[in-house]
């Protein structure tokens, strides 16, 4: 510290002229307490001048209040140790300085204010002492340099439209980064565009597969229809085709048979017979298959009147009826058509007449069969009618 003192007191030595003025640099001139970081102040020998040795540099503040004049901080090279001191313990300075004997003039101390408060505004020196060539000592001041407080100053508003200037900066910024996206939104909505009319196309297609599936369906349809006509077509042909053949003729052997009213006429010999369904003991045609049949039944009496009926189950279904007032040989008929089903019967039974009195035959001029009784299968019928 005394150091200091005893270079202060030689400091009337300096010989400095107007213009030869140390430099001080303050960066930036002006700070908004709580917003600036840092001010930097740099203090530097004069330019231009004869400077061999660098003895001091120094920067001093000057108070706003009593215009006194404080040192910040002192960097002494001709130490033996170069030596930085710092005073501007209100100020939470930190200082840093570099000296090169050999590059004296670019020697340099700066004062860091980092976080700077109200206080830190003020006027500031930078002082320098030197030796030149001719070993003449010189002290140089520098011009005095305002650090001005913003809010001090009431100037904030002027910081505040700087702020605002800055955040318009950032809101062109952002302007043209919405631009981009909007355009990009476009681009994206174009796609979506084109997806929706591809979807539409695709639905549309899908419409027409579906009509199209339709009308094949309703053509399957159709030829299901036809292939059930055909199917029953094909049913009915079946059964119209007889299964076997079906058919009798019967008759009496002898001349005259002997037959009971209400008796079956038993036609006892069998011209034509394709099976066992006509019984030549019971006179009963018993049905085989299902299906339609014709039969006829011929009786020829010797008396004047007989009748007779084809009869179904017990159920008459057609007779005949011989009716002569002369009373000769007299043949009458009888025949049906009718659908029967398996195991039904059929025979001829005599209804009138004499018991004795049917003919087989008539031997005059060599009548045969003159009483007969006849059934034949028209067509089968396979399944229920
Ligand atoms: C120095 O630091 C102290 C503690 O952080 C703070 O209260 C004070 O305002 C500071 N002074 C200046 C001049 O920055
Ligand atoms: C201080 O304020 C005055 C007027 O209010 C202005 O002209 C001057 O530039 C201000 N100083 C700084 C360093 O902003
Ligand atoms: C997308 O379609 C909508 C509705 O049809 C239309 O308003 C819009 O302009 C279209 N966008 C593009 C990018 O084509
Ligand atoms: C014959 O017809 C009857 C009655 O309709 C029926 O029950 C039977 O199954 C038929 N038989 C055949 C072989 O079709």
């Amino acid at each position: 510290m005394s150091v200091i003192w005893v270079l202060f007191f030689i400091g009337h030595f300096w010989t400095g002229a107007a213009d030869d003025h140390s430099v001080l640099v303050v960066d930036p001139p002006s700070f908004l307490s709580g917003i600036t970081k840092n001010v930097q102040l740099t203090c530097r020998p004069p330019v231009g001048e004869d400077v061999a040795r660098v003895l001091t540099l120094q920067v001093i503040r000057e108070r706003s209040l009593d215009g006194a004049s404080d040192p910040v901080a002192t960097f002494l090279t001709s130490a033996a140790t170069p030596l930085v001191e710092k005073f501007g313990v209100l100020l939470n300075a930190s200082v840093s300085a570099s000296y090169d004997a050999a590059q004296a003039r670019d020697a340099l101390l700066r004062v860091d204010l980092p976080d700077p408060a109200e206080i830190a505004a003020g006027r500031y020196t930078c002082s320098v002492e030197t030796q030149d060539s001719h070993g003449l000592l010189h002290r140089y001041l520098s011009h005095r340099t305002t650090l001005t407080s913003l809010f001090l100053n009431g100037s904030v508003p002027l910081f505040y439209q700087a702020i605002l200037l800055e955040l318009r900066k950032d809101l062109d910024t952002l302007t043209s980064d919405l631009n981009k996206v909007n355009v990009q939104q476009t681009a994206l909505e174009q796609l979506n565009n084109e997806s929706e009319s591809k979807l539409s196309a695709i639905t549309a297609d899908q419409l027409q597969l579906t009509g199209l599936k339709n009308d094949i369906n309703a053509g399957v349809n159709g030829v299901d229809n036809q292939v059930t006509v055909i199917r029953s077509s094909i049913e009915r042909l079946r059964d119209i085709t007889p299964v076997e053949p079906v058919n009798f003729y019967a008759f009496f052997s002898s001349q005259y048979a002997a037959v009971g009213n209400n008796a079956n006429i038993v036609f006892n010999s069998l011209e034509q017979h394709t099976d066992t369904s006509y019984s030549t003991s019971t006179g009963v045609f018993t049905v085989p298959v299902n299906g339609t049949y014709f039969f006829r039944t011929g009786v020829t009496g010797d008396t004047a009147t007989h009748s007779a009926s084809i009869v179904i189950n017990d159920k008459p279904v057609a007779s005949l009826v011989s009716y002569d007032d002369y009373g000769g040989v007299n043949q009458a008929t009888a025949c049906v058509v009718v659908k029967l089903t398996v195991a039904d019967t059929v025979r001829v039974v005599k209804k009138t007449g004499s018991t004795s009195s049917v003919f087989g035959y008539y031997p005059n001029a060599g009548h045969n069969h003159v009483s007969y009784f006849v059934g034949t299968l028209q067509w089968s019928t396979s399944h229920a009618a």
